[in-house]
């Protein structure tokens, strides 16, 4: 059967959309890459030569206007998420946008209610939901395999050096730091895993100023948490304990850990990044250590993506299922899974953390629209 045609802009065209959303894209049958769209000139230069695209812009209004792509990504530095999501759900496109997806909570219940009343289909980009552990762990939860679920950590520590790390240091174009940047995929990840968190108590914490480069050349100095903690209640009862940091020495650059551990009452299963086609599985019992168990070829991509599970890095090719899962949301007219929703509840945690190590107390999750 030949799919229907989906024309996609790209609006945006840095690190990761290079690294993730067009390689996705490009990999699905009957998907035009319509146009890209940067201010930047040198970048959207090599992307149009790179990638052989005919119309490049570098205003997004221009760019909506003279394209009129069905359906956009929004891959930008954070400030830039809102206006660019109400400006191309007003151009009548479906919208995959980049985390977080607002730069507070406030912004991400806009976002949701206007995507909402559009009538399109919106994602939100929480990329670690594909990895194929992820996938399995969910699945080892959700049927009920580990039992009531107890306890879960969640971790992600890496070491980005000392040096500037551009926009992501800056609160006016970043909205937080690491909570932003990494905690927000964990919080959709165990909200996905566990059901939704009540309530959190957390602590954060800027130990680096990053006010010169490698040359000695002044820069802005950082002013958000290089690193975060916090402690959930889910509303099930299960607890959660959770810590992310960019300043973890002996994690990187490449060695970056990523690890979701469950603890039920009949078994544990810990999820890791960088072993994405196994977990850590161990029953319940003395003398029950962790054993290593493969993920099932089943849960290895989307039902359905274009890719073969077994090509490629495999630290990588997991995130082009994102792609495909917004594809087949716009062919099957269904929401998108994780959607505009999930981006709102992730960010109702975040600024409940944020104000819970501001007031050093705990803090309930804000209700959210539906
Ligand atoms: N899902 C993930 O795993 C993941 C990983 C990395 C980054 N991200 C997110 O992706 C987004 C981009 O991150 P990045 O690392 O690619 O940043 P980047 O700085 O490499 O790229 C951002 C690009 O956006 C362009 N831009 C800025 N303002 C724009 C505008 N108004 N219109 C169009 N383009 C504009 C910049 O010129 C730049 O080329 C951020 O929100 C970040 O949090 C997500």
């Amino acid at each position: 059967m030949t799919e229907k045609k989906v024309r996609v802009g790209l609006i945006g065209v840095g690190g990761i959309c290079g690294a993730v959303h067009y390689p996705g894209l490009d990999r699905i049958a009957e998907v035009e890459i319509a146009g890209l769209c940067d201010p930047n000139p040198e970048l959207l230069a090599k992307r149009q030569q790179e990638w052989e695209i005919d119309h490049c812009y570098q205003d997004s209004a221009a760019f909506l206007r003279d394209v009129h792509p069905d359906a956009v990504v929004i891959a930008t530095p954070n400030i830039e998420h809102k206006p660019l999501i109400l400006q191309a759900l007003a151009a009548g496109c479906h919208v995959i946008s980049e985390k977080p997806l607002g730069m507070n909570f406030a912004d991400t219940v806009e976002i949701y209610q206007a995507a909402k009343k559009a009538g399109v289909r919106h994602m939100t980009a929480f990329t670690y939901r594909f990895v194929p552990g992820m996938n399995y762990l969910r699945h080892l939860v959700h049927s009920g395999e580990l039992g009531e679920i107890r306890h879960a950590r969640f971790q992600r520590l890496q070491d980005w050096g000392e040096f500037p790390i551009g926009w992501r240091q800056y609160k006016d174009l970043a909205g937080s730091g690491e909570l932003g940047d990494m905690g927000i995929h964990r919080i959709d990840y165990a909200e996905n895993l566990l059901g939704q968190i009540a309530a959190v108590c957390g602590m954060t914490k800027q130990w680096v100023q990053r006010d010169h480069m490698p040359d000695g050349q002044p820069v802005r100095a950082q002013d958000v948490e290089d690193w975060v903690s916090w402690i959930a209640e889910f509303k099930n009862g299960a607890t959660g304990v959770f810590e992310m940091g960019k300043l973890t020495k002996g994690y990187g650059p490449d060695g970056g850990h990523d690890l979701a551990e469950i603890n039920g009452s009949k078994a544990s299963a810990v999820y890791r990044l960088h072993t994405p086609h196994e977990v850590l599985f161990a029953k319940a019992g003395r003398n029950q250590p962790y054993e290593a168990r493969p993920v099932p070829e089943e849960f290895l991509k989307r039902s359905g993506s274009p890719r073969d599970p077994h090509e490629g890095d495999p630290l990588q090719v997991f995130r082009f299922d994102q792609a495909w899962e917004f594809i087949s949301a716009i062919r099957e007219g269904r929401d998108c899974v994780p959607s505009f929703y999930e981006g709102m509840r992730a960010q109702a945690v975040a600024d409940a953390i944020l104000q819970a190590a501001a007031e050093r107390r705990w803090v309930d999750v804000s209700d959210c629209p539906v």
